[in-house]
């Protein structure tokens, strides 16, 4: 078995910044609302013209410069995602035409805010197995293109942002490596946080007339809320003990960024400061499957992480789904 680790990171966002004055403007909202419930001070929107495939790429070609490997080696492409620009295929072979990267592997993951990390766990499974070398992970949304911008949708509209970050795994022949992923769902809760349409389910297609509101992402934020601040915790108590690790070990937690107050909760259980506890909701807003590796690309280019710290990234979101990856360094 070989090892893989993270070599380069990279990111992108919509320059359309969104503040929570602007919401006030166009829904029956406030500053005051949105910051004490989530966090969140703005939020970039992409515009019209700009697309998934776009923020991914812009994400990816910052990845490929900054690891420092020749793009022809990249043997897979792994997408979470589930804003992709068309219902079908999907934003990864996009990205394969548009990085011009031979005729590899490419493939979407829909596990909502959890799927970087399980792109990055399949992505560990391909290299551990030495099937692939060398695999682009990205995570990419436009998902406010979605959202209902008014009263009626406002308790998501206010939380969610666009963005896209990416990263590259490859064999590692160094003590850096991805130390081990843990993947969960629990399919009950599909309808607390779901999209219905477009959907092949015979009530979740094309109405005569049209039901746009079953177009747009519909919440149960009470219940996420109250799931995801156990699954959190317990999800990366999990990756510990797999690595028989102790809190103190670790360097910085990555959490999908869903809300500043879930971020507050997971750091109370584990009984660790914020400041162990990466956060930039209040700029972005919750950005689905590409908080995680825009927050840990943030953290890189910050030169907050050294070779040899360990990370775990923590996820909870639609599904439900849930999921870890510790990483050494
Ligand atoms: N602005 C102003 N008022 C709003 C609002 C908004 N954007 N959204 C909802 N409200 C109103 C509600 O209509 C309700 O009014 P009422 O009391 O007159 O009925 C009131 O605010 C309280 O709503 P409630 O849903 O009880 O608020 P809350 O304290 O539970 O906070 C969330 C709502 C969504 C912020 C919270 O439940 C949450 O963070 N959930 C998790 C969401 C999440 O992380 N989702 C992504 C997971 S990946």
């Amino acid at each position: 078995m070989f090892k893989s680790k993270i070599i380069g990171m990279g990111y992108s966002v919509p320059e359309n910044i969104i503040t929570n004055h602007d919401l006030s403007k166009i829904m029956d909202t406030s500053d005051d609302w949105i910051q004490s419930r989530s966090g969140i001070k703005e939020r970039r929107w992409a515009t019209d013209n700009v697309t998934t495939s776009d923020l991914a790429y812009n994400a990816c070609k910052q990845t490929i410069e900054n690891s420092k490997i020749n793009p022809i080696d990249i043997d897979m492409i792994i997408v979470g995602t589930l804003s992709s620009d068309y219902f079908f295929p999907g934003v990864s072979a996009q990205l394969q035409e548009k990085l011009n990267l031979k005729n590899v592997g490419a493939f979407d993951i829909k596990a909502a805010c959890s799927a970087f990390i399980y792109s990055i766990s399949i992505a560990d499974q391909f290299i551990r197995t030495g099937a692939a070398k060398t695999i682009l992970v990205v995570g990419a949304e436009t998902q406010t293109k979605l959202i209902e911008k008014s009263t009626e949708g406002r308790d998501v509209a206010v939380l969610f942002g666009d963005g896209a970050g990416a990263a590259i795994l490859t064999r590692s022949d160094s003590k850096s490596e991805i130390l081990s992923t843990h993947l969960h769902s629990d399919g009950k809760h599909l309808k607390d946080l779901w999209m219905e349409a477009p959907g092949t389910n015979k009530d979740s297609w094309i109405d005569d007339p049209i039901n746009l509101s079953k177009f747009t992402p519909k919440m149960n934020g009470r219940e996420v809320f109250r799931n995801a601040v156990t699954r959190f915790p317990e999800v990366i108590n999990e990756a510990l003990f797999a690595n028989d690790l102790d809190i103190d070990d670790v360097k910085y937690i990555v959490p999908h960024q869903a809300n500043y107050r879930i971020s507050e909760a997971i750091a109370k259980k584990l009984n660790v400061k914020m400041d162990k506890v990466v956060s930039n909701i209040h700029k972005y807003g919750n950005t689905t499957a590409a908080s995680i590796p825009i927050a840990l690309a943030e953290a890189v280019e910050m030169k907050k992480i050294s070779t040899g710290d360990i990370i775990i990234l923590a996820a909870f979101g639609a599904g439900f789904t849930w999921a870890s990856a510790a990483i050494r360094w």
